[in-house]
């Protein structure tokens, strides 16, 4: 069931997404050869809870952080700890919080030191991706459009969308219906409406878009070891368009 925002709610996303978007920005601000993920997982969680918010990842169905923390080959959930980084890493974070009943999800990677030109490019083209996607995300649009061009982008530029997982509908859930792939065809799927509001999530590999799940039951990696990049926004689809509510 599909639970469209009034505009008094989509304003109170608003706040739970400013907050995010500071988080967030702050966090990866701190991405530099040396610092450890599980220092950045406590830096988020603190910066949080300073915000009057809550991690909304810590304990979700297990997983034992606040942040997401994905390197390389790493696709997504990938989780925080001793791992120190290095020069050349391509380091994802996925951050959600929940303030005052309502959740914010956003993801971005980011460049540690200086990376290879296809590292590079893979990451240009991942947050292009999810860029396109927003601005499919219009009044009068259908679910499939978003799917569509994200996908389009990045098979032009010789890359995959991972289907396992997707990105979702947003609230006073983390995941609400619907479920957002980053592929699909244009003009179908639900028709897009003022008060929906989801998360768009593109998972893009350089290669294959084969990922398996590592023993420790929640590292998504690519099959082929080749990298990944991950870029989210919540956005509101308004009126007048598509509303990011956790810009950074
Ligand atoms: N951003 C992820 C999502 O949209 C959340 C990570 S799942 C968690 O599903 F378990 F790590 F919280
Ligand atoms: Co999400």
């Amino acid at each position: 069931m599909i639970r469209l925002k009034s505009r008094d709610e989509v304003e109170k996303m608003r706040l739970s997404g400013a907050k995010l978007g500071t988080v967030l920005g702050y966090i990866g601000d701190m991405v530099e050869p040396g610092i450890t993920t599980g220092d950045l997982n406590r830096a988020a969680e603190l910066r949080i809870r300073e915000l009057g918010a809550a991690p909304a990842f810590l304990h979700y169905m297990g997983y034992p952080a606040a942040l997401c923390v994905s390197v390389n080959e790493e696709v997504i959930h990938g989780i925080p700890g001793r791992r120190v980084l290095k020069d050349g890493d391509v380091v994802s974070l996925d951050l959600g919080l929940i303030y005052e009943g309502y959740y914010a999800d956003s993801a971005v990677t980011i460049a540690c030191g200086d990376v290879a030109p296809d590292d590079a490019h893979l990451i240009d083209t991942t947050r292009d991706c999810l860029e396109a996607g927003i601005r499919a995300a219009v009044q009068g649009g259908r679910l499939g459009d978003i799917g569509s061009v994200v996908q389009g982008l990045a098979e032009r530029n010789g890359m995959n969308v991972v289907r396992e997982y997707v990105g979702h509908g947003i609230g006073r859930e983390l995941h609400e219906d619907p479920e957002v792939p980053n592929y699909g065809k244009p003009g179908t799927g639900i028709n897009l409406k003022e008060g929906l509001v989801i998360a768009i999530e593109p998972m893009v590999n350089a290669g294959s878009p084969v990922v398996r799940v590592l023993d420790d039951s929640w590292t998504v990696v690519t099959a082929d070891g080749r990298h990944s990049a991950h870029f989210e926004h919540t956005i509101a689809i308004t009126a007048r368009g598509p509303l990011v509510l956790t810009q950074r």
